[in-house]
C-alpha cells in the first residue's frame, strides 16, 4: 500500500538501525502535523463532517492495539481533559465481549500505525454492522482501516518500518491533541479554546530534539541498570501510567527483558514483593498532581533494594533525578516522557546483542487474529 514519506524517506541513511532514525524523526513529524492541521493563523483544519459528527457524540470508544492502545490510554485524558466527552479506550481484541454499547450516540476512533491490525479490522466490522461512525487514525492511506472506517486522518509520519512503534506514537498523541482542541471549541471548553495547538506542539518538537540531541546518557544507564537484568519496572500515576504501560512494552519487545508498567499507587498491594537488590524501577514523574505520592513510592522501593530511576519534567525535578524533561503543556508530557524509554529500550536491545529493528517472533502489522 502506499505510504505518506511527508516526513521521512524510507531509507535508513546513516542510521545503524530504522528504530534509532525513527527516534531522531518525531520532532519532525510533530512538524509536520502542525504544517497539515493548522493555518498560519493557528487555526485547526478539520473536516466538517467529521466534526459533526463527533460533535453529536455522548461516548468516544476508541480501540487500538499494542502501542497504538497505549496511545489511546494518553487520548482518553486528552479527550476528556479538551472536549469534555467521556471517553473509553479498549485493546481491540478483547472488545465486544463486555455487555453491548450503552451509550445513545458513541463514535468510534480506531488508533493503527499500519491500518492493517486484524484485531481492530474484526471491531471496525462489526462497528459498521451496528451502523455506528468511526474515523481511523493511520498512517498509512488507502490501509484497511482506513477505507473501511467513515473518516479518515493520516499521521504523515513517513513509513515506520522497525518493529517498534516509536514515531506513530507520538504522532497518534500529537493528532489527538489537534482533533481534541478543534472538538472542545466547537463546544466552547474553555481547555481547547486555551490551547494553542501550533504553539504546544512547537514546544513539544524542541523538547523531543532537546532529548534526542543527548544520547549519551540513556546508553550509560542502559548499560549500568538494564543490559543484564533479568526484570524491571516502569512507574507513574495518571497520565504517567499510562506512558509506563508504553514504556514497558518497548524495553520489552525489542530486548526481552520482563517489564511491568505499572500503577505505582498499587505496588504494595502485592507486586512489591518482586522488587530485589538492584530490581530496575523507572518512575515517570510529569505530573504535578501526583510527583509527591510516586516519589513516596519510589522511597518505598528503594528501601527494598530497587535501582530507582526518575524521569521528572523540569518543572517538578529535585537533586538526584537521573533524567530531566524539559517543561510542555500538562497533557503533552507523554510526548517527552516516551522518548528516554524508547532510548533506554534501543539502547538495552543492542546491548544484548539483539537486532533492534526486528526482534523474536514479532510482525511489524499483526494481520492475523
Ligand atoms: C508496538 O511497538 C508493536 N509494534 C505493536 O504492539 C503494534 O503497536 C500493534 O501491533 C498495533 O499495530 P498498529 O498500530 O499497526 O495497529
Amino acid at each position: 500500500f502506499h505510504v505518506d514519506t511527508d516526513a521521512s524517506e524510507a531509507e535508513k541513511g546513516a542510521y545503524p538501525y530504522y528504530m534509532l532514525k525513527e527516534i531522531d524523526e518525531q520532532p519532525t513529524v510533530m512538524r509536520s502535523l502542525i504544517k497539515h492541521y493548522t493555518t498560519d493563523d493557528g487555526s485547526v483544519i478539520i473536516d466538517d463532517a467529521l466534526l459533526d459528527s463527533m460533535k453529536k457524540a455522548d461516548r468516544l470508544y476508541i480501540v487500538a492495539a499494542g502501542t497504538s492502545y497505549h496511545a489511546g490510554l494518553v487520548g482518553k485524558e486528552i479527550f476528556e481533559g479538551l472536549a469534555k466527552v467521556p471517553t473509553e479506550v479498549h485493546v481491540a481484541s478483547e472488545f465486544g465481549y463486555n455487555p453491548p454499547i450503552l451509550s445513545e450516540k458513541p463514535f468510534f476512533i480506531f488508533l493503527t500505525q499500519s491500518g492493517e491490525t486484524a484485531d481492530s479490522r474484526q471491531v471496525l466490522a462489526q462497528v459498521n454492522k451496528w451502523g455506528y461512525e468511526s474515523l481511523t487514525i493511520t498512517n498509512v492511506e488507502n490501509s484497511t482501516l482506513s477505507r473501511e472506517a467513515t473518516f479518515t486522518l493520516l499521521l504523515y509520519a513517513g513509513p515506520e518500518i522497525a518493529v517498534a512503534s516509536t514515531k506513530a506514537y507520538t504522532g497518534q498523541i500529537a493528532l489527538e491533541a489537534i482533533l481534541a482542541k478543534r472538538l472542545g471549541e466547537e463546544k466552547d471548553v474553555s481547555a481547547a479554546t486555551s490551547f494553542n495547538v501550533a504553539r504546544e506542539l512547537t514546544t513539544v518538537a524542541n523538547g523531543m530534539q532537546e532529548l534526542v540531541d543527548e544520547k549519551g546518557q540513556y546508553e550509560q544507564i542502559a548499560a549500568n541498570a538494564l543490559a543484564t537484568t533479568r526484570n524491571a519496572f516502569y512507574i507513574g500515576r495518571a497520565i504517567d501510567y499510562d506512558v509506563a504501560q508504553e514504556a514497558a512494552l518497548k524495553l520489552k519487545e525489542v530486548s526481552y527483558v520482563q517489564t511491568e508498567g505499572f500503577a505505582s499507587g498499587e505496588l504494595k498491594h502485592g507486586t512489591i514483593a518482586l522488587i530485589e537488590e538492584g530490581t530496575p524501577v523507572i518512575a515517570i514523574i510529569t505530573c504535578a498532581k501526583t510527583a509527591k505520592h510516586t516519589r513516596s513510592n519510589t522511597q518505598e522501593v528503594l528501601a527494598r533494594g530497587a535501582n530507582v530511576i526518575n524521569i521528572v519534567s523540569r518543572n517538578l525535578a529535585e537533586d538526584g533525578d537521573q533524567i530531566i524533561l524539559p517543561d510542555v503543556h500538562s497533557l503533552l508530557t507523554p510526548l517527552l516522557a516516551i522518548v528516554p524509554c524508547q532510548l533506554l529500550a534501543y539502547y538495552t536491545s543492542l546491548q544484548r546483542g539483539y537486532d533492534v529493528d526486528k526482534p523474536r517472533n514479532l510482525a511489524k502489522s499483526v494481520t492475523v487474529e
